[in-house]
């Protein structure tokens, strides 16, 4: 208020003065409703890849806690002259000591660099996982990915007071008395990032326990305007815990849906109800082998046009409770030959007709499948694009039955006309609505957090608090079971249990989810106590390596795709429908560390490389990223979806190249002109996803700005 006044007073005017002094004592007499929190500085950043320069503002990369902030006055290779920026006092030390700093308000200039892949998958789009800093990778983010995430997952630190997390590089612990408002501070930022983030439809869900619901509900609530704020409990301790009066079993997940008017989540299936009640334990297991089990029925593009389909087994009007599902079971779990063998036979055709005339009987696990037609009809067999033998959704005898009741629909032909997708009428599976109380064993974070993470990691204690893989499944699955091409956001990532849980959501339907994990490096206290014991500064990989990402997130996330744990001996135990966790998914991940780029560089143009991994998951992540070289006229990816002009003058050329290149959906049109760039597109075929990129970089990648942080 005191700066106001100073600005007040600058005002000449004598009658606009008292009439403004007059405004301003009304506005700060009103009652304010909602929460009033002290807003605090926004964090500054250790950049520990920067070098540092003379007039850099820095600080001793020893001091963990933050500590103070200095000038850096004279430079060479060997001493750096410093002038603290609060005391005025000089030090002088080597320059190996100091990490720089960047301030709220210094543009940063952020880039994503390669830490290693997993690749399971050619066709397979790819799971970015990046260490860094949230609220930066986030600005980033919203740049890559404004309006597009489906999902956003986190669970933040719940500030319990036991120094569960840093604000301004500072553990914040009980005796600090900003400790709700730094909090408040923290995750406002965030979630004004996040909110951009998020599709018309998306969904941000929260989970929290008692320390901070009350101020979260009040944050989201006036962060999320036109949301619909719904609390999920979910009994996460059965056993308890607390000290005084009450034994605590629960903990929150609070879900701000947009208010569309309709169901945004979709409701679960009602044999699945049960499970987050308790009543049953086991989700997704196919109850009965070769029973008749719907399974799962996600790949809807192959699926014949219903309306098209003729000869209804039902009356007319009962059009709108049948649907069509796939004949063969698609999803990781239970859909191959050798899981189901009585469910692999083969299914005869009469190419002429256009029928399907009979179904075989179930072929022993060591007989090969015969592709011969029998008296003029053709076989076929369940055996997917890539020759993977899997098997029907039902036995030969219910099949048979399905066949006389009308309800099997032969499908388009493959282009040698020796197979057909083949579909099946099933009446549609009802839907119930969540409940807001989850109570299932599945949720116990000892057993599927903790528990799960040792199995993986081969190491106690690896990471404090997991989650429960199947609490945090089950969560997702609301938002993005009819989504199975969701972007699913996780950016307070710990051990990474969000991605695990998209993919053995992805495994239930073949679906092609992808998960963004974002989270930082930080090594505990205890720990760094040690490491700077034995001179191990923060920025060295001795210390480094002890932190979080690299030391939980990046081997859990190794270790549960590639079903290898970090010693090389296969993942011990099974998922609930019996699939070993030694399998692994049919996924692939990028691991990155955000970086701060330097200015100067940025500008001349010698950066592209560090950009391009950002322009590739910009288009999706898939195939493989391209090493561009910004010197040519333009680049087409090889192994991807993406192109990149560089030089505006080879534009009809380059749009001739892009016309061989059907696959391509992002291109990239470097230019410092809109009109320019807005002409291009309009020469582009429709159907093209097409972005600017500033000739210098820095009007696409600036962060840390007034701009950036609105
Ligand atoms: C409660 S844990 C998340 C646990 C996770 N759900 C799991 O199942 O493993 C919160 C995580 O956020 C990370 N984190 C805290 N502040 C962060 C920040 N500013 N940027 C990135 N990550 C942060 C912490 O390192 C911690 O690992």
């Amino acid at each position: 208020m005191a700066d106001l006044d100073d600005l007040i007073a600058q005002v000449e005017d004598e009658g606009l003065r008292s009439q403004l002094k007059a405004r301003i004592d009304l506005l700060t007499r009103q009652m304010k409703f909602g929460l009033v929190f002290e807003r605090h500085l926004p964090e500054s950043i250790r950049a520990f890849n920067a070098i540092p320069r003379v007039g850099d503002t820095v600080q001793l990369r020893a001091d963990t806690a933050g500590g103070d902030e200095y000038f850096v006055e004279r430079l060479t290779k060997r001493r750096a002259h410093l002038v603290s920026t609060t005391t005025g006092e000089s030090l002088d030390v080597t320059p190996r000591q100091l990490v720089v700093v960047k301030r709220f308000g210094d543009p940063a200039f952020p880039a994503l660099r390669p830490l290693g892949e997993v690749r399971r998958h050619p066709d397979r789009p790819s799971h970015p996982v990046i260490c860094g800093e949230n609220f930066h990778t986030l600005q980033l983010l919203r740049y890559l990915y404004r309006g597009c995430v489906d999902c956003i997952y986190i669970d933040p630190p719940y500030n319990t007071g036991a120094a569960d997390w840093k604000y301004n590089n500072r553990y914040v612990d009980e005796a600090d008395r900003w400790r709700h408002s730094k909090w408040l501070s923290f995750m406002e930022k965030r979630l004004s990032v996040a909110k951009d983030l998020l599709s018309p439809t998306g969904v941000i869900v929260v989970t929290i326990d008692e320390h901070e619901i009350h101020h979260l509900g009040v944050l989201l609530e006036q962060i999320f305007v036109g949301y619909l704020i719904h609390t999920v409990t979910i009994v996460h301790n059965p056993k308890g815990t607390g000290k005084y009066n009450f034994s605590r079993v629960n903990e929150y997940a609070v879900f701000c849906i947009p208010d569309t008017g309709d169901n945004v989540i979709q409701g679960l299936p009602t044999d699945e109800a049960d499970v987050l009640t308790g009543k049953r334990t086991v989700i997704h297991q196919d109850q009965a082998e070769d029973d008749d089990d719907p399974g799962d029925d996600s790949d809807v593009e192959e699926l014949v046009d219903a309306d098209e389909a003729a000869d209804w087994p039902f009356p007319t009007d009962e059009r709108d409770d049948w649907e069509l599902r796939h004949a063969r079971r698609r999803g990781g779990e239970s859909s191959y030959r050798h899981q189901r063998p009585n469910s692999f036979y083969a299914i005869y055709v009469n190419p002429t007709s256009g029928r399907i005339e009979r179904i075989g009987d179930s072929l022993a696990l060591d007989d090969v499948a015969d592709m011969n037609e029998v008296d003029g009809l053709v076989p076929v067999w369940p055996i997917d694009k890539e020759g993977n033998e899997r098997c029907w959704r039902l036995i030969p005898s219910s099949m048979r039955q399905l066949l006389d009741e009308g309800r099997m629909v032969l499908g388009q032909p493959s282009s040698d006309g020796r197979s057909w997708t083949i579909n099946l009428w099933y009446p549609k599976t009802k839907r119930k609505k969540y409940k807001t109380v989850w109570w299932s064993t599945q949720h116990d974070a000892g057993t599927h957090g903790t528990t799960m993470l040792h199995r993986l990691l081969e190491q106690r204690n690896a990471f404090p608090f997991p989650k429960s893989l199947y609490a945090v499944r089950d969560t997702l699955l609301t938002v993005v079971r009819d989504r199975p091409d969701a972007l699913i956001l996780d950016f307070f990532a710990g051990s990474g249990t969000t991605l695990h849980a998209t993919a053995l959501i992805n495994a239930i339907d073949d679906g092609n989810r992808r998960c963004i994990l974002v989270s930082n490096n930080e090594v505990d206290a205890k720990m760094t106590r040690k490491l700077l014991a034995k001179n191990h500064l923060p920025g060295d990989e001795h210390y480094e390596r002890h932190g979080i990402f690299h030391s939980a997130t990046k081997p859990r996330v190794e270790a549960s795709i590639t079903g290898i744990a970090p010693s090389g001996a296969p993942v011990e135990g099974k998922y609930p429908d019996g699939r070993p966790l030694a399998d692994g998914f049919e996924e692939n991940v990028d691991f990155f560390e955000l970086v701060y780029l330097d200015k100067d560089d940025v500008r001349d143009g010698t950066q592209f490389a560090a950009i391009e991994p950002s322009i590739w998951l910009m288009a999706g992540g898939v195939g493989r990223r391209n090493v561009s070289d910004p010197a040519k006229a333009y680049e087409i990816a090889d192994n991807s979806n993406y192109a990149v002009l560089f030089n505006r003058s080879k534009f009809a050329t380059f749009k001739r190249a892009l016309a061989g290149r059907s696959d391509v959906s992002h291109v990239f049109l470097v230019t410092d002109s809109e009109a320019d760039y807005a002409a291009m597109c309009s020469r582009l075929p429709d159907g093209l996803t097409t972005s600017m990129l500033y000739r210098d970089y820095l009007g696409n990648f600036r962060i840390n700005t007034v701009e950036a942080y609105r």
